[in-house]
């Protein structure tokens, strides 16, 4: 065949591919975050050899952006020539929204209005994911490529829409942090959380103090495997570095491009060993310490003397020559007090400022700290700790040991944005497999993530306008590799982005599920690592009449599920799921996803243990927290025993600071040999099994003051019994207050407990 007819061949199959690819079933075809309207029409944009792009001199970003997207796939010519198809900006005032757009895509032409070059900006990003994902390699077939007429309305729901990354405890190179931009800004995200500094390693030059980057920006050694591990191992290896203030000024600007602000992250009075190893004078007790080794929360915070002050004073002149932020954050979360109270300088200052205690000589910190950065036309923002002893006048509090921080900063008029661990932590685990890359706890799948809802129900329509959004967090003390970083990144990324820019009514996770299946292509394509549990089956259990119905399902389209309950590995040949399993006694059921003949995801492996709880009457003096409750107070007797490894599963339940009391009405005298359960420590999680059990039997105690061992992820517990009985009454009182000099010190403990067994 002549070579030509083999191309007019080809360019008519891929015309045909990206018109079948435009008429999918999800009408709000493949774009992350979905957008707020669309609407569709008859008629194709095709592009030609040539492409005319109308710059708008309002818009230089924006056009700059997409003159360089297309000049780096390469197949398509920018030029003026008069006949091409034609992307043109268009200066749009009737566009309320800074950040807003339409983006109209018709037969020869797509016109792009907006208000602002961040709105022309968004734009862009829309319309590069509605184009093939070829153009964002180096694939030179694109011309002749299709993409169908539509109008886009478009405008984020919060303004604060955040990504945040620790490189204190890890540190990755200045192409990663653009990287990691790059994907900030494909996702309509606008703010880079940059945590420079921690007790791990000081990551940011700073002229006048050298010892920084000498001393505090090198650690001896780190610690390997999980941090509850026994005993600790380190690795024995240098590590460190930090980022000149030649590669921060040309990341500022890389993400000023992208109309990504960021906002650094300098802490204090904690997390602040590192400064302290340099210069050993801004402690309280003016000893020399080493950069911390391993992670946790350290003693060692910074003095409230006066020098301390001038010192940061310098360093937060010399941030603010290098970050235009409006904001600066100063960290202020996990400062144990134990120094402060010992030394006679604070002690003093105490007195001198008539302060109450430790806790108001907190806020003395960060409020004069915060009328220094204030004098400099800055604002702070901090951790929700910074409400301690009251509020700085003007703070912003990112709220992450859940939302009462920002409930609490909302109603007295302050301005709030949205991290709590249960939703916005990426460093937590994603999945209940067992391959997963040791993290630091938690759960956190792709699900719950996307539920996540920054109002909460709490505030008035007035307070709520102080939520300026939603921010994910990344903290790096597992991630030693940036791959590890975008395993943990990607997909959660995407849930977030529509989490901040989604209105709530077209948020929906059945319809972003085929989205993100489909937007893995363009991450294989700019070469993110990415986690894939969409495969995995999802289950649904539900009690009726002493009977588990146990549901399968998939949420991805055109699969199968099929299982065994015989103890084989399922295959394409096991029995195809169609209706919920009746589940009456003890038995394994393996189940998979399958597409044709291949399985997909992982196999999950679900065991039933029946006792004689099961689907008995219970109930609970307290609700577990909404965070750790997905099971449902019936998890607590479902004959299903929760994960080894983590403590966010649906088969946990968690309390926070409450004495939990639960009574299980066996509904007639039975003969229980022993009831046995466990309850979870994770100190670093804040996670503490309790002092004691009680358990009554028809009102009578049997068994009390039981001390369970807190050096093991589980405290186990059997109690036995031997006696008949009708009701069951366990008391678990919480284990109070975590001491001093360990995560989480002066909170309430949390309280995990997993399945009761009625033996
Ligand atoms: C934090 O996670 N310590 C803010
Ligand atoms: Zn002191």
């Amino acid at each position: 065949m002549p070579s030509k007819i083999i191309k007019a061949l080809f360019v008519f199959v891929l015309l045909i591919q990206s018109c079948k690819n435009e008429t999918l079933e999800f009408p709000i075809s493949k774009v992350i975050p979905a957008p707020m309207s669309h609407t569709y029409s008859d008629a194709f944009f095709t592009f030609d050899q040539d492409l005319i792009i109308e710059k708008h001199q309002q818009f230089p970003l924006s056009g700059n952006f997409l003159e360089a997207f297309f000049q780096n796939n390469g197949s398509i010519l920018i030029n003026e020539s008069v006949d091409s198809p034609k992307i043109q900006f268009i200066l749009d005032e009737t566009i309320e929204n800074e950040e807003g757009y339409i983006l109209d895509i018709q037969k020869d032409l797509i016109t792009i209005n907006a208000k602002e070059d961040a709105g022309a900006f968004y734009a862009v990003q829309t319309l590069r994911q509605l184009l093939p994902e070829g153009f964002e390699g180096d694939d030179q077939n694109m011309v002749k490529t299709s993409i169908r007429s539509q109008r886009i309305e478009d405008a984020p729901r919060f303004k604060y829409r955040g990504m945040h990354l620790d490189v204190g405890r890890h540190m990755y190179s200045t192409d990663f942090i653009k990287k990691y931009i790059d994907a900030i800004a494909m996702l309509k995200m606008n703010t880079f959380h940059w945590h420079l500094t921690e007790d791990q390693g000081w990551r940011i030059e700073i002229k006048k103090y050298p010892k920084l980057n000498e001393v505090a920006a090198y650690r001896n050694e780190t610690l390997i495997g999980h941090y509850n591990d026994q005993p600790q191992q380190f690795d024995g290896k240098r590590y460190g570095g930090y980022y000149s203030q030649e590669e921060i000024k040309e990341l500022v600007a890389y993400a000023q491009a992208r109309h990504v602000t960021i906002i650094p992250e300098i802490e204090m009075p904690g997390h602040s060993q590192a400064a302290i190893a340099a210069y050993p004078e801004l402690g309280c007790s003016g000893e020399q310490v080493e950069v911390a080794t391993k992670w946790g929360v350290f003693e060692d915070i910074y003095c409230t003397k006066d020098e301390t002050f001038d010192f940061l004073e310098d360093v937060l002149d010399e941030v603010i020559e290098l970050f235009p932020s409006e904001y600066i954050h100063i960290g202020g979360d996990e400062a144990p007090k134990t120094r402060w109270k010992a030394c006679a300088e604070c002690q003093r200052r105490i007195q001198s400022e008539g302060l109450k205690d430790e806790h108001e000589l907190q806020n003395y910190f960060i409020t004069r700290i915060e009328r220094y950065l204030n004098s400099k036309g800055r604002q702070i923002i901090g951790w929700d700790e910074i409400l301690e002893g009251g509020l700085a006048p003007n703070a912003t509090v990112m709220s992450w040991r859940g939302i009462n921080g920002a409930i609490e900063a909302a109603k007295k008029g302050h301005n709030v944005v949205m991290t709590p661990t249960s939703h916005c932590y990426f460093d937590y685990y994603q999945s209940e497999g067992d391959n997963e890359p040791l993290a630091i706890g938690g759960f956190l799948p792709l699900e719950k993530v996307y539920s996540f809802e920054p109002i909460p129900k709490e505030l008035t329509a007035e307070q709520s306008k102080h939520v300026l959004g939603a921010q994910a967090n990344m903290w790096t003390e597992y991630m030693p590799t940036s791959d590890q970083v975008e395993y943990m990144l990607f997909p959660r990324i995407l849930a977030i982005s529509e989490v901040g820019w989604t209105t709530k009514a077209n948020k929906n996770y059945e319809a972003f599920v085929p989205r993100v299946e489909h937007f893995v292509n363009r991450l294989e394509l700019l070469e993110y690592n990415y986690a894939n549990h969409l495969y995995e089956v999802e289950e649904q259990l539900n009690f009726s009449e002493g009977k588990i119905s146990y549901g399968l399902s998939t949420l991805t389209e055109g699969k199968d599920i099929r299982y065994t309950l015989n103890g084989d590995e399922p295959t394409a040949n096991s029995e195809l799921y169609e209706t919920p399993l009746l589940i009456d006694s003890t038995v394994l059921v393996q189940s998979a996803v399958f597409k044709d003949n291949e399985r997909l995801g992982s196999i999950l492996e679900k065991k039933f243990n029946f006792h004689k709880g099961v689907g008995q009457k219970i109930s609970l003096n307290v609700e577990p927290h909404p965070s750790y409750n997905s099971g449902g107070i019936e998890a607590l007797i479902n004959s299903v025993k929760g994960s080894d490894t983590r403590y966010g599963d649906k088969e946990w339940l968690g309390f926070w600071g409450e004495d939990v009391e639960i009574t299980i009405d066996l509904s007639e005298m039975t003969h229980i040999e022993s009831i046995s359960t466990r309850f979870h420590n994770g100190k670093g999680q804040w996670i503490y099994a309790p002092k004691q059990m009680l358990l009554f039997l028809d009102d009578n105690q049997v068994i009390l003051e039981e001390i369970f061992p807190r050096e093991t992820t589980h405290a186990n517990v059997n109690v036995p019994v031997n006696q008949t009985a009708k009701k069951i009454r366990i008391s678990i009182p919480n284990y109070g207050i975590i001491p001093e000099g360990v995560q989480g010190a002066g909170n309430k403990a949390w309280t995990f407990i997993d399945e009761i067994r009625i033996n």
